[in-house]
């Protein structure tokens, strides 16, 4: 039975049991953080489980696609090395949402396992699990369905904690859950493996088909389990599997749809089917590289994207291991269509788009994979231990783009493992030479004893103070002379630190000129700079002074800040979480979650907003009080930030109550017109939006305004009908176009009318050698096409020269390519002009370098021709 035939078959069984068919959902879910790919068949009806959703049916069966790799559920490093563990397979599943339960589902497995009407799986290979204290589900395998006592196996909490058991279904560290119910096949005992529940459960003899859960919990982020509305069905079974067993193999990747990847992979191998694991791993991968792209995950370095470089990675490293040094990873696009095309169209149709994507990635990483395979080898050939130094994994990484589980898959290969630990230090300290770098010339590590600065730039951007402490080149020093970059400590200031996304204020300490303030450690500020002028020593009085117009295109920024995260909340939802922002003079920058691009009807909604609280022109208020009284209140907090037991709440009136520490605007009409000026996504699932104010934002709209004016000035109209302009010019040019093409067809009629008439005989064929420069590409071929049909009988080469570039093109004409074949005659030309190439008997191309012989190459092929003779 063939695997869409398996599919067919779940499908109407549970049809007949009253099931509505819904097709699968894509592989990222939709708005849901907690999980990265679609893992399970239950997915996409988590939240019909917790009540939060309801559908028109109680009862539901599909064929669901899934991705397991990273997160909870990853069999990434599995594949290749057991005979069903894939990252993509398909999961069959039937699903009750508080209809039937237990004493159902039980006896339905069964009967679709065993029936001769379904699968008519032989009972005497099967074998159940339950969760130990499941008595009921125990009783109904027993009692109702008659599986002899001896092949039901309680399985207890075999994962160090309660409920962490393999009998205990979670779909990740939040969600619905609940016991579950197994059902094992044996293989036969020349498989090594032993039966669930004995310490040799993970070999490939006895495999799980089908997992039923009962689905009764809800597992919160705290750990705490909620029941569910009510009690519901969760089954899975694997298509792959199921199909494999049907067929007679207990190897997934011998099924139907896997052997055509397999032949495809081992032909390009040179090896026989089946010959590696790398061929399966490769088979496994393309899968699931190609059906994440087509759901719309890319390669990239975070999250999701992630993930599926990593995969990708992966699988050319193993490819590379078959000797498969040119890129070849995208061309099993084909094989991948002609197997699943048929259940998957979109394998065909984006077939082109697949290639090109992947073969980007292929090329981006087959510059470092070659370097970084010879670091490794040299790093193994000198290890005096079984592991693998964390500086290598590091390096391997950092400068040749290896993730960490590909090195680890090497290193499992020469049953080597890796320094974790190391490689976590490494890492670590790179993160901290990119913090230091990027924050403070060398802030954080200044030595300093002294107080807290008193900071007094909420009321004021202008205050007197004494300097305390001095800093140059790190060291701290009594005085610094002019012309000295240092830094300066100050017992009081104006100067704003950088926090919260906020930039350092700049300014002026005397005359010391400050380009940016950080906190060199709690809350001490450091103003780094420069002195202009005079000397300035610990001890001074100064007057530190805030560049007033900086600070406050700042201001109006962060204030805006908060009415866009209050807006965009209101408008896509409350599932809008902050992950990052920066607030400068400029812009605000604005990270957060949302799955998809924000509409430009959605950004107008939250611009319009915005706009309105401004014109609004509400008292901007802070307050300190109790962190407990201003969640209470109301604020937002940012999740994943530490806050102290006292926190600052600042209020805009009715519009927003945040938990903030920056310098933020008098009344919400001092930040004056908000826009946005762009939106995109920085990592998948997370958005970013710019916005300017002030007088930002009119300096944009007047440069909206010079360019519309010129436009209109370029193209002679008004404003009004620049539209109109444009669009007539681009028929223009595409009736120009046209023209053109007409033309150059008649100038290349008439060119080989020429050509024909020097046409020579040798022998008794027509032949015709010319050179043709400025003729290229498509016009070449249609060239010579053109002399053959004009010739009847005869061979054409054409030779053109552009810059120090030659390319050439032979055709021979069908009745004359038994005698001379057109491949074979253009290498003879080609080698000439310090090229190759090749090609059909009856058309062929070749490209080259040496402009200076190709009169003598084209000459050379009336010989050549009358040596075929
Ligand atoms: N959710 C369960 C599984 O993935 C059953 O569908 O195995």
């Amino acid at each position: 039975m063939n695997s869409n035939d398996v599919r067919a078959r779940f499908l109407a069984f549970f049809e007949s049991k009253q099931h509505t068919l819904v097709p699968s959902a894509p592989l990222v879910p939709g708005n849901d953080p907690t999980l990265l790919f679609t893992n399970a068949g239950m997915v996409p009806f988590k939240d019909v489980f917790t009540g939060q959703d309801t559908r028109p049916y109680t009862r539901a069966a599909s064929s669901q696609k899934c991705v397991r790799a990273g997160g909870k559920h990853n069999d990434l490093e599995n594949v290749g090395y057991t005979a069903r563990h894939h990252t993509f397979f398909e999961m069959l599943g039937n699903f009750s949402f508080g209809d039937y339960f237990k004493a159902d589902a039980i006896p339905w497995a069964w009967e679709f396992i065993t029936s001769r009407d379904w699968l008519g799986i032989d009972p005497s290979r099967l074998l159940v699990t339950v969760y130990h204290t499941d008595d009921e589900a125990y009783g109904l395998w027993k009692d109702t369905v008659g599986v002899p006592a001896e092949r039901i196996v309680r399985i207890g909490d075999n994962k160090g904690a309660p409920y962490a058991s393999d009998n205990f279904w979670t779909m990740g560290e939040t969600g619905p859950c609940g016991p579950c119910t197994e059902i094992f096949y044996d293989h036969g005992d020349h498989i090594p493996g032993g039966p669930p529940g004995s310490p040799d459960e993970d070999g490939d003899r006895w495999i799980e088909i089908w997992n039923v859960v009962f689905m009764q919990f809800e597992r919160h982020a705290d750990g705490r389990m909620t029941p569910l509305p009510a009690p519901s069905v969760d089954t899975g079974m694997g298509l792959e599997r199921i199909s494999a067993l049907l067929q007679g193999t207990h190897d997934n990747y011998r099924i139907d749809s896997f052997r055509l990847l397999i032949e495809a992979i081992a032909a390009r191998a040179g090896q026989a089917p089946y010959a590696s694991a790398s061929q399966k791993v490769i088979a496994d991968h393309i899968r699931a590289t190609s059906f994440l792209l087509l759901d719309g995950v890319l390669p990239g370095n975070e999250g999701r994207g992630y993930v599926l470089r990593r995969i990708m990675r992966r699988a050319i490293r193993h490819g590379y291991k078959l000797g498969l040094n040119e890129p070849f990873f995208h061309a099993l696009v084909a094989p991948l269509g002609e197997a699943m095309g048929a259940g998957y169209p979109e394998l065909v149709e984006k077939r082109a788009w697949l290639e090109q994507t992947i073969r980007a990635e292929e090329d981006a990483f087959a510059t470092t994979l070659d370097k970084g395979m010879k670091l490794l080898d040299e790093a193994i050939a000198g290890l005096a231990s079984g592991v693998i130094p964390g500086a290598v994994v590091f390096k391997l990484y950092d400068t040749y783009g290896f993730p960490v589980d590909l090195t680890a898959d090497i290193a499992r290969e020469r049953a080597l493992t890796l320094d974790l630990d190391g490689y976590e230090r490494e890492m670590a300290a790179q993160r901290e030479r990119a913090r230091a770098a990027s924050s403070f010339k060398a802030g954080a590590s200044l030595r300093y004893e002294g107080d807290a600065t008193c900071f007094v730039g909420y009321e004021s951007l202008r205050a007197d103070a004494t300097v305390v402490a001095l800093f140059r080149d790190g060291e701290p020093v009594p005085s610094l002379q002019a012309g000295e970059q240092g830094i300066v400590v100050l017992d009081r200031t104006p100067f704003y630190a950088e926090s919260g996304g906020q930039v350092g204020d700049a300014g002026r300490i005397g005359t010391f000129v400050v380009d940016d303030t950080q906190k060199i450690k709690g809350s001490v500020f450091g103003h780094s700079g420069r002195l202009a002028e005079g000397g300035l020593a610990v001890g001074d009085a100064v007057t530190a002074e805030v560049t007033d117009s900086l600070r406050r295109a700042t201001m109006r920024n962060h204030s805006a800040t908060h009415l866009l995260h209050r807006a965009l909340r209101d408008v896509l939802g409350e599932h809008v979480a902050q992950k990052g922002s920066l607030v400068d003079a400029q812009r605000t920058r604005f990270d957060f979650s949302h799955p998809s691009a924000v509409t430009v009807e959605e950004i107008i909604e939250i611009e319009n907003r915005v706009n309105r609280a401004v014109l609004a022109n509400v008292e901007v208020g802070a307050r300190v009080m109790g962190y407990d009284d201003a969640i209470a209140s109301g604020a937002m907090a940012l999740f994943g930030e530490k806050y102290g037991d006292e926190v600052r709440v600042l209020q805009m009136g009715d519009f927003s109550t945040e938990l903030c520490g920056g310098t933020h605007v008098g009344r919400t009409g001092d930040i004056g017109l908000f826009k946005i000026v762009s939106e995109s996504g920085v990592a998948s699932g997370i958005r970013r939006v710019e916005a300017i104010t002030g007088e930002n934002a009119l300096a944009h709209l007047r440069g909206l305004d010079d360019t519309l004016r010129a436009a209109a000035d370029r193209l002679r109209s008004g404003r009004e009908d620049l539209i109109e302009k444009i669009e007539a010019q681009l028929e223009r040019a595409k009736a120009l176009e046209k023209e053109l093409a007409a033309l150059k067809g008649k100038l290349a009629g008439a060119a080989s009318g020429d050509l024909v008439s020097q046409a020579r005989m040798v022998g008794d064929v027509r032949v015709i050698a010319a050179r043709v420069d400025g003729v290229a590409g498509n016009d070449l071929r249609d060239l010579q096409d053109q002399l053959k049909n004009k010739l009847g009988s005869g061979v054409v080469v054409l030779g053109a020269a552009d810059g120090d570039k030659v390319s050439l093109i032979a055709g021979v004409t069908q009745d004359l390519t038994r005698r001379i074949k057109a491949g074979d005659l253009i290498k003879h030309v080609a080698t000439q002009v310090g090229g190759k190439g090749g090609g059909r008997p009856d058309m062929a191309q070749a490209g080259g370098t040496d402009v200076a012989a190709l009169p003598a190459a084209l000459e050379s092929v009336y010989a050549y021709v009358e040596g075929t003779l």
